[in-house]
């Protein structure tokens, strides 16, 4: 689902004498659905703020954000799904039972629900490790169940942030390629924030570079290369770089 951020500001008052603090101005973007653009920028910058503003978790100060402009029925606030970096598991639910949690909660039958929460556990590769606790599950599994847990819902959009931030860089990079093909066969708006540029250009159609707090889009950067993307190849490569750039740019401004 199309989705536009319309001048977005975004300013946490001050509490008990401390200074506000303004986090978002004018942000505008246009996500095209049934892409996968990334949002990288330093670290305080807003990344996650702009998210749960999208989610309605946080209201923004001015601006709007519209859902599935340029479709036939725009208007209706879609399903959004929310992946974090911590997983967010249910520890006494299994795998299982934590990828039908929402399946659950929206009243579908037992039987339908555990039809489709084994199908997911199969497509993320987490056969045989269905009936499982997440405290007996790798990072890389513990994603996954995560993933599965936000698509089995089918959202209109996805908001993924830094969701494989505290995975080891062999794990953090299949991942990657298994969020990769996903979104190949099954083309969700996902919107994933990241700090880490490599990330970004690999999985991205379309990379967003913010500027430090308060968070304006710096350059919109397009990833042409061609799926599967060769990370250490040279178009990759060439993007990383300039991503790099425009970044460096900015932290030199700062001092
Ligand atoms: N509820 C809040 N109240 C006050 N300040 C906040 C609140 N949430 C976030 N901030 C501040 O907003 C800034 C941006 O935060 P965040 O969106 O989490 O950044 P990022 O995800 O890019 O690291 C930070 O300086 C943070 O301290
Ligand atoms: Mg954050």
């Amino acid at each position: 689902m199309d989705l536009v951020l319309e001048r977005i500001s975004k300013i946490f008052p001050g509490i008990g004498g401390c200074e506000s603090v303004e986090v978002l101005k004018d942000f505008s973007c246009f996500i095209n659905g049934g892409s996968l653009l990334s949002i990288v920028g330093p670290s305080g910058c807003g990344k996650t703020t702009i998210l749960r503003i999208i989610a309605g978790l946080e209201k923004a100060s001015s601006g709007r954000v519209l859902f599935g402009v340029g479709e036939a029925e725009p208007g209706e606030k879609p399903l959004v799904g929310l992946v974090f970096q911590d997983y967010a598991l249910f520890p006494w639910r299994t795998t299982l039972g934590n990828i039908t949690a929402g399946l659950e909660f929206m009243g579908v039958p037992l039987k339908e629900r555990l039809a489709k929460g084994m199908e997911y556990v199969s497509a993320f590769g987490l056969d045989g490790f269905e009936n499982r606790y997440p405290k007996e599950l790798s990072g890389g599994m513990k994603q996954r169940v995560a993933i599965a847990r936000t698509l089995i819902m089918e959202p209109g959009v996805v908001l993924m942030d830094e969701p494989f931030g505290s995975l080891d860089s062999q794990t953090r990079n299949s991942m990657q390629e298994f969020l990769a093909g996903l979104w190949e066969e099954r083309r969700d708006t996902i919107i994933f924030v990241t700090h880490n540029v490599d990330e970004a250009v690999f999985l991205s159609d379309d990379i967003i570079v913010l500027t430090s707090r308060p968070a304006r889009v710096i350059e919109r950067v397009k990833v042409l290369c061609k799926r599967p993307r060769d990370r250490t190849g040279i178009e990759c490569n060439t993007i990383r770089r300039s991503v790099l750039d425009i970044l460096g740019r900015e932290s030199s401004k700062l001092g």
